[in-house]
């Protein structure tokens, strides 16, 4: 029978009831709902709005059924209309009459919208440590290729060279500033809705501070009608995972091309690859491409949210209720794509022999050859016309920078000595660019270190 039978002459329709039902995925947020409603329950006993014996016995039916469902001994009944109605519902048929009090001064609507922060906290969190566990392996790899050189690229041409610890801590910034964005949109978000009860708040004497701090809350929202209708925390988390997988799905794309022939760059780990079902020779980097697929999805998720939002009057609205499986599938996409990706980079071979024959072609030591020339007085203007010239000329001859003959470098310029020869040298050209943030091997270390103590004190996978 529904909660609400009493004003009703007839039975809702079946196929109605199912399209109602949001069992199916607010379960999840069981243990969030039990909590909710130990805190609900105490402070209405600490106020005298119920009995403090009756508010015992609550919690601690509450904490029974919690047991149950962990153990087992319960499960969720699916034909229930969401885990609110099932867990009252649960507790009424334990204890009587004492269980239909707990939804004094309390709506769903309340209800749900701290169930919710409240889960999405827990998730924000375990995201955020799953996230410094791959800054972490790319800390560690870094170091280890701080001083291996490969081409840097602009337009996906060759343009100047890095090496590749450099090449990974750029990642590693970005996933800084997405975990980084957790916090943000956690504390944002760090305020309890319970007591705005269905939108307007309530006649009877609670603490809505109480039920702020029992829950860990900063404080309680300050608005009843959008205490029950605010879901910026959702698009902002959705958000928050969109700009992650966005940057997961950009490292993803250069894995597959690092992968390929092509390139030839690193070799994935076989226990992080696939075969093909008819080209023997294939190794494909499936879980980079899904990683890049799953991108999609997750901005998909974050669209939803956002179109879902756009226009919905105050208060409450049903509309709501399709928030859970859009900010789910976003928080399990990024959860499910981080536990592949780590450790597939984490056991990826590095070839820093492949990655130096290609920084060996493409020119890519012209600026240092245009610069040779300014250190001896040239404009840079000037130089970089000559060193193009310099280029146009090896292209034609087959040759490079490097095995340009000095005679020839003489002819457009008399400024040339044998010295251009180091000074256009990959590593002399990566161990040059200390400046902060720059590629040269010590540079990486120094961050590489720097983002590693940052991390230390956090918690992390
Ligand atoms: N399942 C609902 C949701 O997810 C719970 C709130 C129901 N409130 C209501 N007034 N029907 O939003």
């Amino acid at each position: 029978m529904k909660l609400w039978a009493g004003r009703f002459h007839k039975e809702l329709d079946s196929k109605v009831n199912d399209f109602n039902s949001s069992i199916s995925f607010d379960s999840r947020m069981a243990q969030e709902d039990i909590e909710g409603s130990i805190a609900h329950a105490t402070m209405l006993g600490e106020c005298g709005v119920i009995e403090q014996h009756e508010a015992q016995k609550i919690c601690a039916g509450l904490k029974e059924i919690l047991a149950d469902l962990k153990s087992g001994a319960l499960s969720i009944d699916p034909e229930a209309e969401d885990i609110h109605t099932f867990v009252e519902g649960e507790l009424t048929a334990r204890l009587g009459d004492t269980g239909k009090r707990l939804h004094t001064a309390r709506s769903r609507n309340d209800q749900v919208a701290v169930d919710l922060r409240l889960h999405l906290k827990k998730q924000c969190a375990a995201l955020q440590k799953q996230i410094y566990g791959l800054i972490r392996v790319l800390c560690q790899k870094a170091l280890e290729h701080r001083a291996d050189v490969m081409p840097g690229y602009t337009h996906m041409q060759r343009a100047q060279p890095v090496t590749f610890g450099h090449h990974l801590l750029a990642y590693a910034e970005m996933f800084l500033r997405d975990a980084d964005r957790f916090s943000d949109a956690v504390k944002r978000m760090d305020f309890c809705p319970l007591g705005s009860c269905a939108l307007a708040g309530t006649t009877y004497p609670i603490n809505r501070e109480r039920t702020a701090s029992l829950l860990g809350f900063s404080g309680p929202v300050q608005n009843s009608l959008d205490g029950v209708s605010d879901r910026d925390f959702c698009l902002e988390i959705a958000s928050c995972i969109s700009i992650a997988m966005v940057h997961l799905s950009r490292f993803a794309e250069e894995v597959v091309l690092w992968c390929s022939w092509e390139f030839k760059f690193i070799e994935l780990d076989d226990a992080f690859s696939t075969g093909s079902s008819i080209m023997p020779q294939k190794k494909n980097p499936d879980i980079a491409e899904l990683v890049r697929g799953k991108s999609g999805r997750a901005i998909g998720d974050m669209t939803t949210l956002f179109a879902m939002m756009k226009g919905l009057p105050l208060a409450y609205n049903k509309d709501l209720q399709e928030d859970k499986e859009a900010v789910f599938d976003a928080v399990d996409t990024l959860k499910l794509c981080l536990t592949a990706f780590t450790p597939m980079i984490d056991t990826m071979k590095v070839l820093p022999k492949n990655m130096r024959a290609a920084a060996a072609k493409g020119f890519i030591n012209a600026t240092d050859c245009a610069d040779y020339l300014v250190g001896k007085g040239m404009p840079f203007r000037t130089a970089y016309q000559i060193t193009g010239e310099l280029v146009a000329g090896c292209i034609e001859q087959g040759l490079t920078l490097e095995t340009l003959p000095l005679e020839q470098y003489k002819e457009h310029s008399e400024l040339f000595d044998e010295s251009v020869y180091d000074a256009i040298s990959l590593e002399h050209c990566v161990n040059g660019r200390n400046v902060l943030g720059g590629p040269a091997p010590k540079n990486v270390e120094m961050q590489a270190n720097r983002i590693l103590k940052l991390l230390g004190a956090k918690p992390h996978d």
